[in-house]
């Protein structure tokens, strides 16, 4: 992989992501059968601050069951990792478990978050910059789904840490999802790792509430999307007329979000006209859970080995630290 130059301050790594590929992802989506929009474009700046609200719903339990497990487990986790680690984390780490890690890691060498959103790398570096001032910040601004150049760290580390909390990775299709492991266990290096945060498998009605809140902010982050086409891409969705939609899916061990049309309509986005018939879904996220025997295989898939485990008395989520094979 190439490597940057190592910088003091906090300066971003990485190049602008490109911002004109939406149209062509959603003119794709909606030509396909059944219509699909990618889940990447739910997180405008209005999605994002939807999503902060999800995650204190008392029905969303993922959030504060990770950071439980977090807090009562830190030390394990610690040292679970080791000292000097160069901590890689996907996503912008906003949030208490960056602080926490990153409070109980032994003379870290590093901190690199990768975020899409150069906004949001930014707020959160700078804030992780105040609380841990003797730690190397090096943000890069980019898609993590994609090869990115990890920056040069001034102090050798003596391993990489990929970090990838949240439950992220049930966003992603199985075979992204492996290919993503894949890149992350090519990051890690030898002698590195991967912590990720995953949801596990559990039953319908806790699941089905989690993503169908009873204040509906749900519902509003997923059609925010509508209206994010509408006012970026010129789309004329008519708000009213669609509908959120979460189910669990057994077999596939995922929850599957929808929009739904609430009837027979047309919508014109750039000259294309795109028909929808009454009750006709359209795929915006998946959010797979899984067994810890499952997430062990496909780990495996991808030379990744479970090295250690920590889960709630519920047993409702699970931190995992895999070594690379
Ligand atoms: C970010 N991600 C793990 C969330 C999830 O649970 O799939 C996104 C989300 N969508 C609806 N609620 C939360």
């Amino acid at each position: 992989m190439k490597s940057v130059p190592a910088l003091r301050s906090i300066r971003l790594a990485g190049e602008r992501p490109a911002a004109d590929g939406m149209l062509t992802d959603v003119l794709r989506g909606l030509a396909a059968k059944p219509k699909r929009l990618p889940s990447k474009y739910l997180y405008d700046a209005r999605g994002s601050e939807l999503f902060e609200r999800i995650c204190e719903q008392p029905e969303y339990y993922l959030t504060r069951t990770e950071l439980a497990i977090m807090r009562e487990s830190i030390g394990g986790i610690a040292d679970a990792l080791g000292p000097d680690v160069r901590l890689v984390e996907y996503g912008s780490g906003s949030g208490l478990k960056t602080r926490l890690l990153l409070g109980s890691l032994t003379t870290p060498a590093a901190y690199v978050p990768v975020e899409i959103s150069r906004v949001a790398l930014l707020a959160s570096v700078a804030r992780l910059a105040r609380a841990f001032p003797h730690i190397e910040m090096l943000p890069v601004c980019a898609d993590f789904t994609r090869p990115f150049a990890l920056p040069r760290v001034s102090r050798a580390p003596r391993r990489t840490v990929v970090y990838f909390p949240g439950s992220t990775l049930g966003n992603f299709e199985a075979d992204e999802a492996l290919r993503l492991l894949r890149q992350m266990r090519a990051e890690a290096g030898q002698h590195g790792g991967v912590l990720f945060g995953i949801d596990l498998v559990k039953d319908r009605a806790t699941l089905e509430a989690a993503y169908n809140d009873a204040a509906g902010v749900t519902a509003g982050f997923t059609l925010n999307l509508l209206a994010r086409l509408n006012r970026e891409l010129g789309a004329d969705f008519d708000l009213a007329a669609f509908r959120h939609r979460a189910r669990w899916h057994p077999l596939a061990e995922r929850i599957e979000t929808d929009i739904v049309s609430a009837r027979a309509q047309d919508v014109h986005i750039d000259g294309h006209t795109f028909h929808f018939d009454g009750g006709e879904p359209m795929r915006v996220e998946v959010s797979c859970k899984y067994t810890p025997d499952g997430f062990a295989r496909m780990a495996a898939r991808a030379g990744l080995r479970v090295a250690g485990a920590w889960t709630d008395p519920a047993r409702q989520f699970s931190v995992q630290w895999l070594r690379v094979v």
